[in-house]
């Protein structure tokens, strides 16, 4: 018998709890529970079963990277500012072991230079940007296609 791998572990990092009072140029105006509640509802279209976590602290989100092998099948990461220089959590999406896509809901390459780097990019198999929430969409489809293949 083999057991469906659908379990998605939805990862946002520091500042992203607070997206409803950020500039909604970028962000569009919804909280960060309507972004969670529209996540899963993607996900419960496409068959997969997500799972979320945030937290605005870096040793916690590589702690939570350390044990996602054990809890998810794949990742979604928007890990906020930390996506442009924290090699460490860089280093822990390189060995987490399930495949992972980055998501930013703006378009960091139509931003500020510093904005325009992802030291994560490398270890995830896509890179969503600039689709607002339903870029979350694409990253879930993307790793459904991945694990089903
Ligand atoms: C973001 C883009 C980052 O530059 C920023 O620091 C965020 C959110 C996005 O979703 O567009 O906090 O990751």
């Amino acid at each position: 018998m083999t057991s469906a791998r659908n379990r998605i572990h939805v990862m946002h990092g520091v500042n992203l709890d607070q997206i409803g009072r950020r500039d909604p140029q970028h962000y569009g105006g919804i909280t960060f529970l309507q972004l969670e509640q529209t996540i899963d509802g993607f996900a419960d279209d496409l068959g997969l079963d997500a799972r979320f976590f945030q937290t605005n602290h870096e040793g916690e989100f590589v702690e939570e990277l350390h044990r996602v092998r054990d809890l998810a099948d794949g990742v979604v990461v928007n890990a906020g500012a930390w996506s442009h220089y924290s090699r460490a959590i860089g280093d822990a999406l390189q060995f987490a072991d399930v495949p992972a896509v980055e998501v930013h809901l703006s378009d960091i390459m139509a931003r500020e230079p510093w904005r325009q780097v992802s030291v994560l990019a490398d270890s995830c198999i896509a890179t969503v940007m600039g689709k607002g929430p339903d870029g979350y969409r694409d990253a879930l489809a993307a790793l459904k296609a991945e694990l089903d293949s």
